[in-house]
């Protein structure tokens, strides 16, 4: 076992190093303040692993992204969307049987408690749907009260999954005042999903064929990705051994962030204002560069991606294809490649690696299929959700997980007495 020195105040420290499977290297500081009386800093936690996870693996440099070992590539292209979400749960792709009896529990568990409709009732006609997402996830722990389990009661992570997308799609219904449409059992988990968004009882509607698989692949490559934002906030509920409900509804308010999931709206707005702004795209990559102006390319950029972000590649194809089987010219995707050009060829952005990441073209990819904009981080959730509950899983399930709890540097004031107020 290989080991790292550091040395403080005089004194020397060993500590071990961890080996991944992919070679990457960790020290291993967990003795280290009981030994030192110091802890280590790193704001953002930027440069520290929190666990050691057997899930997903990505290497930023290389631009390389991969679900238990398989390329995000293949899975994108010839996998669906419950074949990953039944990888990244369980370690292993399904057999046909296992297949077979986890789409029938997305099928079959569909419908929430009818009680639970009344819940749309009280939200205002504007209520962002990722405010409503995430209340309703953690209200369905009130429904199943058992769900103090490990996680590895299956028959919850069905419930969310297969719930998820009908409180996602009746948010919306309820958002433009149409009747909320029921899940029908006969379409797959996402033609079925846009069935209820855009199904009205007025006219036939038929899933467009290439919207459907269009979606499969977008909430595959949402599907998870390591230790971001919203996963390590699941994790971190999670080490406290609150239910799953309850750790998914914090990753759902996680990944509402404008820096999160939350960029794929702000880039459709962002390149509608550059539109409305007669497409003067140069301008806003001038802004971006400006430390004086807040404005920053929203979709560009990754903490861990310093090279390309493979599912923007696979994106901006699906972009292309979709469009054109649909007949759609988007101005925005026009404004959206013209961007990623100029960028990719400006000193700012190439010395900062900053490229195209997934939220860049998921935002265009979603407006030709019709969701809507305030829907599109809802869409981003609804993908994460298998890689949420396999994270709470392997968490739960490791023996030796301990509550997460965090230490500081403190910088306030030091020791001093009360006085009344009389006296101040
Ligand atoms: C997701 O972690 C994940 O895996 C997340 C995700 C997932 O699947 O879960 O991949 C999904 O969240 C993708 C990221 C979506 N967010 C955005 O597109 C928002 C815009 N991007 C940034 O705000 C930023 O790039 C982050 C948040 C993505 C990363 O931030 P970091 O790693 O903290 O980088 P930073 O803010 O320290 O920036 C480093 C430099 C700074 O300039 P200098 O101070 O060095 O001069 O790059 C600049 C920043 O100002 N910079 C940008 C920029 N992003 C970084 N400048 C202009 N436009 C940008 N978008």
């Amino acid at each position: 076992m290989d080991s790292a020195k550091l040395s403080l105040g005089g004194q020397e420290y060993e500590l071990p190093v961890v080996l991944g499977t992919e070679g990457e290297r960790g020290v291993d500081i967990s003795r280290f303040r009981g030994e030192s009386g110091a802890v280590t800093l790193d704001p953002g936690y930027g440069n520290t692993g929190s666990c050691q996870s057997g899930i997903c693996f990505i290497n930023g440099e290389e631009g390389i992204l991969r679900y238990r070992g398989y390329p995000i590539e293949q899975l994108a292209e010839q996998a669906s969307f419950a074949e990953v979400s039944y990888l990244l749960i369980y370690g292993e792709l399904p057999s046909v049987a296992q297949l077979q009896e986890f789409s029938d529990g997305l099928t079959y568990h569909s419908m929430i408690h009818e009680d639970m409709k009344k819940f749309f009732e009280g939200y205002p006609a504007s209520a962002h749907p990722m405010a409503v997402l995430s209340s309703m996830i953690s209200s369905l722990a009130t429904y199943y009260p058992e769900s103090e389990g490990n996680g590895d009661d299956d028959l919850n992570i069905i419930r969310i999954l297969a719930k998820s997308k009908t409180m996602a799609a009746w948010s919306y219904k309820k958002s433009i005042g149409q009747p909320l449409v029921y899940p029908q059992n006969r379409l797959s988990y996402c033609a079925d999903f846009l069935n209820m968004m855009f199904s009205v009882p007025t006219e036939e509607y038929e899933v467009p064929k290439v919207v459907e698989e269009a979606l499969n692949v977008l909430f595959i490559l949402h599907a998870d990705h390591e230790q971001n934002c919203s996963t390590s906030t699941v994790r971190m509920v999670a080490s406290s051994q609150a239910n799953i409900f309850a750790s998914l509804s914090a990753g759902v308010g996680a990944l509402w962030g404008p820096l999160h999931g939350g960029a794929n709206q702000k880039v459709l707005e962002m390149l509608e204002m550059i539109r409305q702004d007669g497409s003067d795209y140069k301008k806003y990559v001038d802004m971006a560069k400006d430390k004086d102006n807040d404005f920053r390319m929203m979709g560009f950029g990754h903490r861990v991606y310093k090279n390309f972000d493979p599912r923007a590649t696979i994106l901006r194809k699906a972009c292309d294809e979709v469009l054109e089987q649909l007949g759609i010219d988007d101005p925005l995707l026009n404004i959206a490649k013209q961007l990623e050009d100029v960028a990719l060829n400006d000193e700012y952005f190439v010395e900062r690696k900053l490229y195209p990441n997934v939220d860049f073209y998921s935002g265009v990819l979603y407006r030709a299929m019709g969701i809507p904009t305030d829907m599109f981080t809802v869409m981003f959730a609804l993908g994460r959700l298998p890689g949420w509950i396999a994270h709470f899983k392997e968490l739960r399930g490791d023996p030796t997980s301990r509550i997460n709890r965090p230490r500081q540097i403190y910088t306030g004031a030091t020791a001093r007495d009360y006085t009344p107020v009389a006296e101040r």
